[in-house]
């Protein structure tokens, strides 16, 4: 088996397991990325089977996803709390802080993780590390703020670089632009993720520190849960 097909099989796994605790009448939220489309998948033959759930997802393409397999989906407008949530990572510590946003869906993910009563975060091995930093960290910015914003993050000795999709900036789903940030190995996430919140123009940032309730990681032949 090549390395992507190994790492295809534990995101598989780990989505798996992981909705087994998603329970009849339940308001989950759907993450975005590759691990959480196969819980969405698995989520959306439950449904065919039977299962009653609400949905809310945390981007146009999950959203998307979602409808086509059944899933009733819900305005996250109107929510004040969320069940269950299953979404990736892009990177986790044994702390269950974690980097998200590479799929550049952080605003939603976290406005998602904020609410549920139980976040789970579904991830292959590779995921896992000691300190956060390797995978830069996603900062979605206001677009007419963003030169303000990118001067700050220099200024808190950060390497800002504009996210782009070809030639182009990058947007997302909320019309934003993402900066991703390499501040190198975070000895205190905490600490920066407070002073990244306190930049005027910063929607969000893909740092989610005590936000997730358990962490489920396959390693292909076993099932390990973080919490
Ligand atoms: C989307 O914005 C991200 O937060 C994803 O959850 C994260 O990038 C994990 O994606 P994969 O499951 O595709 O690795």
């Amino acid at each position: 088996m090549n390395d992507e097909t190994q790492q295809n099989k534990e995101k598989q796994a780990a989505a798996i397991a992981a909705i087994a605790f998603v329970k009849n009448g339940d308001v989950v939220g759907l993450g975005t990325g590759s691990t959480a489309t196969y819980a969405i998948n698995a989520l959306g033959k439950k449904v065919a089977e039977g299962l009653k759930i609400k949905a809310a997802a945390s981007s146009i393409r999950t959203e998307e996803l979602a409808k086509s397999l059944g899933i009733e989906i819900v305005s996250l407008e109107n929510l004040s709390t969320i069940d269950i949530s299953i979404d990736g990572a892009d990177e986790f510590t044994e702390s269950l802080n974690l980097i998200k946003g590479g799929g550049g869906a952080l605003f939603r993910e976290k406005i998602i993780a904020t609410l549920s009563k139980n976040s789970i975060i579904v991830v292959d091995r590779s995921k896992k590390v000691k300190k956060l930093g390797a995978f830069t960290i996603p900062i979605e910015v206001i677009p007419l703020a963003f030169q303000y914003v990118f001067d700050q993050i220099l200024k808190l000795s950060g390497k800002a670089t504009k996210r782009k999709k070809g030639n182009k900036n990058f947007i997302t789903d909320n019309g934003n632009y993402i900066i991703d940030a390499d501040f190198g190995l975070l000895e205190k996430p905490e600490e920066l993720a407070i002073a990244l919140n306190q930049i005027n123009g910063v929607l969000a940032h893909g740092l989610f520190i005590g936000l997730t309730s358990k962490i489920i990681m396959s390693t292909g032949n076993d099932i390990i849960v973080f919490e």
